[in-house]
């Protein structure tokens, strides 16, 4: 199966051969547009598209050509349908439908958190199973949710602002980092002591799983009003940048805990972009053995957006015996909740 992902800024394709037991990657390709966006401090949205129309053909090319694998002999194409920048999927869906067009092979949608929320059993389908609780946290969203089987799909709770990773993001460009900030906040916390400033835990009610992030920026940018950037030493930057990556994450780590012991689910799935951030990891790794929850992470490699999860999602879909669909339009807007009905 080829999997295409290009709902916002990063061009990707990727081919998994296998069925719903046992997945192989035989290649993943992931062209970025960091270079693009980086001088604007975040990605603009016709930019992107410009520049998915000028890579999208190397990179499927690319990607059969690591594979192996000729164009005549895949089984399906699956690509992202949404939710993300309508002009972005626009490219990805459009390539996707031509190919099946030209090959006669099964063209199959696929939900943008569908192919998270699947990454972590690329080449491991094996141990891990349904029902499990799903933590999703990427640039564009931050959902809790229970995952009752493959494409059974329960909002718990979800974020009233911003998202986690756009809450990075932004704070990045607080502190004067570059863009994407997560990795950026989480190199400048190491070594910062996270007590350093009492930033605001919100909504850390146990009982309830929203989430809201629009809170610590405001404290974020009232505290660097009172301590101006400029004249802060490298040593109280850093433990700015722990003390919020620390109020960023302690709310996901109670709530996810808290749903699988609400629920009685002891397993646990952690998927996004944000799944990348090793300070997240370290904390739900030991909440979780604390609670005996079993955790599953993507691979690092696999946490940010790449084509292999929605060729893992589209395997699954096929595997299932969905047969594809006959046309296709990209859906900018998109609830995971709706997959199930
Ligand atoms: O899943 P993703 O690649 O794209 C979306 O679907 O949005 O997630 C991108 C987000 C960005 O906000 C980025 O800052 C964040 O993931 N991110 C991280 C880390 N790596 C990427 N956040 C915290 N720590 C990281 N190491
Ligand atoms: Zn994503």
């Amino acid at each position: 199966v080829l999997g295409i992902e290009s709902s916002c800024d990063e061009t990707a394709a990727a081919v998994l051969e296998g069925d719903a037991k046992r997945m192989t990657l035989l290649a993943n390709v992931v062209h970025g547009q960091l270079d693009i966006h980086a001088a604007f401090g975040g990605v603009v949205p016709e930019l992107a598209s410009r520049a998915h129309i000028r890579n999208i053909g190397p990179v499927v090319a690319a990607a059969l050509r690591q594979a192996g694998v000729a164009a005549h002999d895949l089984d399906g194409i699956a690509v992202t349908a949404g939710p993300g920048l309508v002009g972005a999927l626009l490219v990805g869906v459009a390539m996707a439908r031509g190919m099946a067009l030209a090959l006669g092979c099964p063209l199959l949608g696929i939900h943008h958190m569908e192919g998270h929320l699947l990454s972590p059993f690329l080449e491991r389908v094996d141990d891990f199973d349904f029902p499990f609780i799903a933590l999703l946290v990427s640039g564009g969203h931050t959902l809790l949710l229970r995952a009752t089987a493959f494409g059974d799909y329960q909002l718990l709770g979800q974020t009233r602002d911003d998202s986690v990773g756009e809450a990075f993001d932004k704070g990045a460009r607080m502190l004067g980092l570059g863009y994407p900030g997560g990795p950026a906040i989480a190199a400048l916390a190491e070594g910062g002591d996270i007590r350093a400033v009492p930033f605001p835990r919100v909504l850390l009610d146990r009982t309830r799983y929203d989430f809201s992030y629009s809170g610590l920026k405001s404290a974020l940018r009232t505290l660097l009003e009172r301590e101006p950037l400029a004249g802060l030493s490298s040593r109280r930057r850093q433990d700015i940048a722990a003390a919020f990556q620390e109020a960023l994450i302690t709310p996901l780590v109670v709530k996810a805990v808290a749903a699988c012991r609400d629920t009685g689910i002891d397993r646990l799935v952690v998927a996004g972009g944000v799944g990348a951030n090793a300070r997240l990891r370290a904390r739900l790794t030991q909440a979780a053995d604390a609670a005996n929850i079993r955790v599953r992470f993507p691979a690092l490699g696999l946490c940010t957006d790449n084509g292999a999860m929605i060729a893992c999602a589209g395997l699954w879909r096929l595997a299932k015996g969905e047969p594809g669909v006959s046309t296709l339009n990209a859906r900018p807007r998109w609830s995971l909740a709706t997959l199930s009905a």
